[in-house]
């Protein structure tokens, strides 16, 4: 009975989430833990493609992943996750993945990461700071397609949980945008820039649905002078 009434609760909770404006701001994630992490939720249930941007801070080197989108049937419908070899990451869609070698990956650095793919082609490219790697099969003909649970700093092992500490996000993270189209190499320069981009249609920092779970907060970005 009590179980039932903190569902109830969780669930009223989550769905009134009011869009919050986190411009200028960013997630700090303080700690290693197998809990801590900012889950979003969008009411959009098929995608036929997919760009994630976002800008992170760390210096991990141990694989982590910095996006964790599952759906009931597939648990790394898109992933990106950033290997210990510091200068590779992994692109996951619907299970399926695919690497990406010898990327300019720093430490201690604010760098930006977009990741696009489209179910047409089945073609995934990841950008760092603006650019590009080879464009690589994952997975193609079948949208992303159910409930969408995404996680940020932790890597999703079943549909919303199933974290594990070892694969953990540590750092800052900022300006995540997803839109349910591929951007064109010339809007992902202007984000990577920070210069007038088309702000997600999916998924908007300046707008952003999420709940806080554990140690995340949110604080001002620090690269600011006034
Ligand atoms: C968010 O805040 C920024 C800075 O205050 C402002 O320029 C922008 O228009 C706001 N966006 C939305 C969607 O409210």
């Amino acid at each position: 009975m009590t179980t039932m009434m903190l569902l109830l609760m969780l669930l009223v909770t989550s769905c009134t989430a009011i869009p919050q404006n986190l411009s200028e701001k960013m997630f700090t994630f303080p700690q290693e833990t197998d809990t801590a992490h900012v889950r979003l939720t969008t009411s959009r249930q098929n995608l036929q493609a997919v760009t994630v941007c976002l800008r992170f801070f760390t210096d991990l080197k141990r694989n982590h992943a910095l996006f964790s989108l599952s759906l009931p049937s597939f648990h790394n419908a898109f992933l990106f996750y950033n290997l210990a070899s510091l200068d590779s990451f992994q692109m996951w869609v619907r299970n399926i993945f695919t690497s990406f070698e010898g990327l300019d990956l720093k430490l201690n650095k604010w760098q930006s990461v977009c990741a696009t793919w489209d179910s047409t082609s089945g073609l995934a490219q990841l950008w760092v700071d603006g650019n590009p790697s080879s464009r690589k099969f994952t997975s193609s003909g079948s949208s992303i397609n159910g409930p969408i649970i995404i996680a940020l700093g932790q890597d999703q092992d079943s549909h919303g949980g199933r974290f594990d500490a070892k694969q953990s996000f540590i750092g800052m993270m900022s300006d995540l945008h997803m839109w349910d189209y591929t951007l064109s190499p010339c809007e992902i320069r202007k984000y990577a820039k920070d210069f007038c981009y088309a702000e997600g249609n999916v998924l908007n920092w300046n707008s952003l649905e999420f709940q806080i779970i554990g140690r995340v907060l949110i604080e001002n970005k620090q690269n600011t002078c006034q």
